[in-house]
């Protein structure tokens, strides 16, 4: 009996040995993650810009002159110091700009360089972006769906969009329709997660093939954990949150409707014309005879007008089997900006400003530069045009579909086209 009671205990202890030994073995297992991780990158600046001021170690001579040599090759600075500001005067309201310039005016800046304003103005427009975000999630007046979640809560499947370098201790959560094809070339060639022909990995992101760029197989992601981890996985991510530095890039939201909507319904493309298209056709036109095929249906000019996919958008059917697809689904349900603490905000409509300041967080703006985007950009000067013809209740109601992306990035709400 007693002897039996024993071996019980015994067990017991062991038991409690054993996993008191795995959570430490972890834990060191993401320490030393951490200590590659910051002899590599510096790590990001602090939390408030006070701090921020004093600790930015942009007075090291050397420093600068890394960066002055990194940024004349890739802004034109003298023409382009006041575009930087009126953009941000645009993308954040009345009373936060109003702040941004008590915080700009609170130090002496007669000593400084212009490069130095700059950075100080892009590392305070940082920190505005973070707390407005900040100030959102924790308004409990202000709600939305899965607003609430906890991290464990997440499905997998909705953490496909996080990739991981653990070479470099960085996580990008790619939001298509802003500049993702490139951000994702970055990461391959950084975590060296792709082979070139010869076997070697890729070094220059340009050199990438496109389609091997949005193939999922070329990427570490979140939902692949547990290939990796099993029952860890969840542990895992949760370390290398606490540790990597965590950026998106994020984009007006109807402007990045648009663009959506240019790039899968007005070029030709088989697979979004017979997943989306040919439905949307079905259930919003009156035509009664939809062709297979997309060079049948584009020569005859059938294809969905923009106020038939806003149509689809906002019918409570078209997410009955399927969440949205990852081009038009809400930036909040791809990167869960109120579960995770992002180290950096960036914006399409500064995506230059925001890009090198960026490279130089991570500390890799002497590898690589961003390139510039030479395609066609749907300019927010158009949401005017092409929402003119969809019917005022109709851009209401996308509105509010949306209105977590605007409040929770900043972007004003556009009222010229949410009022008569
Ligand atoms: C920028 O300023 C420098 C010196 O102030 C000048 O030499 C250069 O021509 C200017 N560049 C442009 C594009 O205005
Ligand atoms: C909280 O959110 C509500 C609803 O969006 C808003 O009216 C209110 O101003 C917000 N409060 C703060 C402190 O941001
Ligand atoms: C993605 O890459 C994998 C491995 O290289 C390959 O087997 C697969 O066919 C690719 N998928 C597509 C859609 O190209
Ligand atoms: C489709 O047909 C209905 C009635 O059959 C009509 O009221 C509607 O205006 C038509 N829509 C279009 C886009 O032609
Ligand atoms: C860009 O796209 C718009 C609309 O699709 C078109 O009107 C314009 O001509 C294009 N511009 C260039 C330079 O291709």
């Amino acid at each position: 009996m007693t002897m039996s009671r024993f071996f019980c205990l015994l067990v017991v202890l062991g038991s409690v040995f054993m996993i008191l030994f795995i959570i430490v073995y972890w834990d060191n297992v993401g320490a030393a993650a951490f200590n590659i991780h910051t002899s590599i990158s510096k790590p990001l600046t602090s939390h408030s810009s006070r701090e921020l001021a004093t600790s930015v170690p942009i007075t090291e001579n050397s420093f600068v002159s890394d960066v002055d040599e990194f940024l004349d090759g890739f802004l034109n600075f003298n023409t382009t110091k006041n575009e930087v500001q009126s953009d941000k005067t645009e993308s954040i309201s009345p009373r936060e700009s109003s702040r941004l310039e008590e915080n700009i005016r609170g130090y002496d800046w007669s000593t400084k360089s212009k490069l130095q304003d700059i950075i100080l103005d892009q590392e305070i427009l940082q920190q505005e972006r973070k707390l407005n975000l900040q100030r959102f999630c924790m308004n409990s007046s202000f709600v939305f769906p899965t607003k609430d979640r906890y991290f464990d809560d997440i499905p997998n499947r909705e953490l496909d969009h996080f990739i991981v370098d653990d070479r470099h201790g960085i996580i990008y959560c790619y939001v298509p329709k802003v500049a993702c094809t490139n951000w994702k070339r970055l990461m391959i060639v950084l975590s060296e997660s792709l082979l070139d022909k010869k076997g070697v990995p890729y070094q220059d992101p340009l050199q990438i093939p496109r389609e091997d760029v949005h193939n999922s197989s070329s990427h570490l992601t979140f939902n692949k954990f547990w290939r990796r981890y099993g029952k860890f996985s969840r542990h895992m991510m949760k370390i290398k949150l606490k540790k990597y530095t965590k950026f998106l890039f994020v984009r007006d939201p109807f402007v990045r409707l648009i663009s959506a909507y240019r790039s899968k319904f007005e070029l030709e493309n088989q697979e979004f014309y017979r997943s989306f298209a040919v439905p949307i056709l079905t259930r919003f036109s009156n035509t009664t005879k939809v062709p297979d095929n997309v060079e049948e249906a584009f020569s005859s000019g059938t294809r969905p007008s923009f106020s038939q996919f806003i149509q689809y958008l906002l019918d409570p059917l078209t997410e009955e089997k399927k969440p949205f697809n990852e081009h038009w689904r809400q930036v909040y349900r791809l990167c869960h900006p109120c579960q995770i603490d992002y180290d950096f905000i960036g914006k399409l409509e500064s995506i230059e400003e925001d890009s090198a300041l960026l490279l130089r967080d991570l500390n890799i703006d002497s590898l690589f530069q961003f390139p510039p985007s030479y395609r066609n950009r749907t300019a927010s000067s158009w949401e005017e045009d092409w929402f003119s013809k969809i019917p005022l209740e109709w851009r209401q109601k996308l509105y509010k579909l949306y209105e977590a992306d605007f409040v929770l990035f900043g972007y004003p709400k556009p009222d010229h086209l949410l009022t008569v």
